[in-house]
């Protein structure tokens, strides 16, 4: 129990690694007390994610509004099968150039009146996952400034310790979006909202429930993978030149994961690491933890993107595995080498500033300046 309060104290939520291996000393599964688990090895949190006897359960906070995140089989079959449908590896491969092209624009904007420095959150990491998902989606740009607030406000239910206040701003920003994705359904602008919208088999709800999940989704993890890369790079100052992306961005995304953890609950009696778990049994699963586990991973601790059969859980696993993995892996591909190349000289002007947050890890402001 102390180091699960200690895991949302002000310094767990700064840095919750020393927690996670103070956790996974204890076992690859410690219970917190009677119905309430936490898995920490990568074995276990692997091992929940994937057993279909583990389900969802989390209230949606607007009525008749659910998304793929608060569903569990047969409905969530249905949805994810028809959300993937319209969500294919093609259709994000198609956007590779419409992502370096959006990246070296934020660039030149940062390099044109930015006297050499700039805010590597508001100028870049946030705008550029903006970009890409609302093209994706056919949002129009018009449109997009103001949807880093209302993502700020909706997501701080994930953390488990919202105030009321906090709820009540996650409400009505939840049902701003709604609202704006019903008017946008009826625009029918060509992109994925009007695909979705036409195919048969989503009810109105869960059709605005999954559009708010993709805009969300979409952008708040993509900003803080290339925020946390960026400043994993700093403080790593032996590799400030990326020699293979792919292999650096799975290393970004294992050192400090943009996401840190989900939840389960035992929908039957099921195992888990070989204990019997009773149904109703709740599992927080530290993915973040499951990354520096030194079972899986020789010196986890240790930033190195030359690491063999380097398989992050960063995404999830299961039937919930992330819908926007191809995309969101894409874009920071893409975005490192040029950000690199287009600021040369990248370093820290200030202090960086973190968000309060535990699940979403992440920063505020990133202050740097380049030659
Ligand atoms: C670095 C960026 C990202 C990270 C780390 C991330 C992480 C995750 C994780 C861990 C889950 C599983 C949650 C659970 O099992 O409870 C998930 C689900 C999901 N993600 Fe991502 N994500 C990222 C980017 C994206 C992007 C770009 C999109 C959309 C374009 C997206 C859309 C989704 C959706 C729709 C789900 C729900 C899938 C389901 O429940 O079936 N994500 N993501």
């Amino acid at each position: 129990m102390d180091l699960f309060n200690a895991l949302y104290s002000d310094d767990g939520r700064r840095d919750p690694y020393p927690v996670y291996a103070a956790l996974r000393r204890i076992g690859p599964v410690v219970e917190v007390m009677d119905g309430f688990l936490i898995a920490t090895s990568y074995a276990a949190v692997d091992e929940v994610l994937r057993d279909a006897n583990f389900g969802v359960e989390r209230a949606p906070l607007i009525a008749d509004q659910t998304s793929l995140l608060t569903m569990n089989p047969p409905d969530h079959t249905r949805v994810r099968r028809l959300m993937s449908g319209a969500f294919t590896p093609r259709r994000v491969h198609g956007l590779r150039d419409a992502i370096a092209d959006q990246a070296t624009a934020l660039i030149d904007a940062m390099r044109g009146d930015g006297g050499g420095r700039a805010d590597l959150m508001a100028d870049f990491a946030y705008r550029l996952p903006v970009n890409v998902i609302c093209e994706l989606l056919g949002v129009p740009e018009k449109d997009r400034t103001w949807f880093r607030s209302v993502a700020a406000d909706s997501t701080v239910v994930l953390e488990g310790t919202a105030t009321l206040e906090e709820l009540d701003a996650a409400r009505s920003a939840g049902e701003l979006l709604r609202a704006y994705f019903k008017h946008l359904v009826k625009a029918r602008r060509p992109g994925l909202i009007a695909d979705l919208a036409e195919a048969d088999g989503l009810t109105e709800g869960e059709l605005l429930g999954n559009l708010s999940l993709l805009l969300i989704a979409g952008f708040e993890t993509t900003s803080n993978l290339i925020g946390n890369g960026v400043m994993t790079l700093l403080e790593h100052p032996f590799s400030k030149s990326i020699d293979d992306p792919v292999a650096y961005v799975e290393e970004f995304l294992r050192y400090d994961s943009p996401v840190q953890l989900t939840s389960r609950i035992a929908l039957a009696p099921t195992v888990l690491s070989g204990r019997s778990v009773q149904a109703g049994t709740y599992v927080l699963a530290l993915i973040g933890s499951a990354n520096r586990d030194e079972a899986r991973f020789d010196n986890a601790d240790r930033f190195d993107p030359a690491r063999p059969n380097n398989v992050p859980i960063s995404f999830g696993a299961g039937a919930h595995f992330c819908l926007g993995a191809a995309l969101a892996r894409l874009e920071a591909q893409i975005a490192f080498p040029l950000l690199l190349q287009g600021l040369p000289g990248l370093r820290l002007d200030g202090t960086p500033v973190r968000r309060e947050r535990l699940v979403l890890r992440g920063y505020e402001s990133l202050p740097i300046a380049w030659n």
